[in-house]
């Protein structure tokens, strides 16, 4: 009898899955009083417009089931104002508790036992155990080359050969913010009809390469694109996140998803932070500029590092990437330590905010990892 069953005699076992399954954790506790660079959150805050939206929130409602005809109809119009063809209907949306909360009803709703996952690697952690759940077979191909470039023949050559049921496309991707275009990306999808293509959308904002002003659901009925307002829009504590795609798919992760997930107070900020685009748009644009200034700045101190798309990027210190991490923290700055991730092991991924966040960021890192300046 394994330990498991032995422990467990007085209590009724899950699925087998779920018995064997390590859980996903994120480290979480604490952050508070920080300098947060190891979530990728919005470093500054909402748009003071969502504040305000939150403080004449109608207390009244509290007692009453949300309702959300209305704030699907302002997503649209939001994703649509930025598309001149192929608008975006309202049987094409569905929203979730955060884009986690969708990631995990699309695996409920298309994955089964013994069925082929196809992802790259590394990539976003919580894609595994929503695989693992439902007992799938995970395939995992690495980036390519120094630069992590999407492994793309190897890609398609798994799609023609398995013909996997989901293919997670994190784009871009964290942590290695490889790209793919969206002429790549339907190359992939028409050969391989039978696969979900999921296009983890979370940080397409911070490099324009969303493929919604492109893809046609009537055409590609097998793609699903996901948003959040975590990471641009600052509403990560909110919990607020959209799925777009062909009519079929959105109904079916519907069928597993709760009727009330998202809460009065989330659809209320939303609405706001929807109305105040300009907001968003120069926070990305503010990292933008961070990432540039960064990007010179470790070039001219020799740092090691990898920046490519989102916000943030990779570092080698020259020294032990824990005690850095940990001497980081003492100094009130967080990081996410890459430590046993495959191909990235001895990194720490780092959150692009502000400039002066930035210049905080890279001189007490400097410092600790003894980095001098190349004259
Ligand atoms: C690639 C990716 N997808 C999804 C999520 C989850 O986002 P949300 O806050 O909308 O649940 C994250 C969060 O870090 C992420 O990095």
């Amino acid at each position: 009898m394994s330990q498991i069953n032995s422990q467990n005699l007085n209590s009724p076992r899950a699925r087998n899955e779920i018995e064997f399954m390590k859980g996903y954790s994120a480290p979480l506790e604490g952050r508070r009083g920080y300098l947060r660079l190891d979530f990728n959150e919005n470093t500054i805050g909402p748009s003071p417009r969502v504040i305000e939206a939150i403080r004449k929130f109608d207390l009244k409602e509290l007692a009453i089931y949300p309702e959300y005809m209305g704030i699907k109809k302002a997503f649209i119009q939001n994703l649509n104002n930025k598309i001149p063809f192929n608008k975006i209907k309202i049987e094409e949306i569905c929203m979730f508790n955060g884009v986690d909360a969708a990631i995990h009803s699309i695996f409920l709703a298309y994955g089964s036992k013994a069925d082929d996952f196809l992802t790259t690697t590394p990539t976003f952690g919580y894609y595994y155990p929503c695989a693992n759940m439902q007992g799938m077979n995970i395939i995992n191909i690495p980036y390519e080359n120094n630069n992590f470039n999407y492994p793309l023949e190897n890609i398609y050559k798994i799609l023609l050969e398995r013909k996997p049921k989901i293919l997670m496309i994190c784009n871009p991707n964290n942590p290695t913010g490889t790209k793919l275009s969206a002429k790549e990306i339907f190359k992939l999808a028409k050969i391989s009809k039978g696969t979900l293509i999921v296009i983890d959308e979370l940080y397409e904002a911070f490099d324009n390469i969303s493929i919604i002003p492109e893809v046609n659901f009537n055409e590609f009925q097998n793609i699903i694109v996901l948003r959040s307002l975590s990471k641009t829009a600052g509403l990560a504590g909110l919990r607020i996140g959209f799925a777009i795609g062909a009519e079929k798919i959105i109904k079916n992760i519907k069928c597993v998803t709760g009727p009330y997930d998202i809460n009065s107070i989330a659809v209320e900020a939303t609405f706001a932070a929807l109305k105040d685009q300009a907001y968003i748009d120069n926070y990305v644009q503010e990292v933008i500029n961070a990432k540039h200034w960064l990007k010179d700045e470790l070039i001219k101190y020799q740092i090691k590092y990898h920046i490519n798309g989102g916000n943030y990027f990779l570092l080698w210190p020259k020294n032990d990437s824990l005690k850095v991490e940990k001497e980081l923290k003492e100094r009130g700055i967080l990081v996410r330590n890459m430590k046993g991730k495959n191909l990235i092991n001895g990194s720490i991924r780092v959150s692009i905010g502000s400039q002066s966040q930035m210049k905080k960021f890279l001189y007490e890192y400097i410092d600790i990892d003894q980095v001098k300046e190349i004259s």
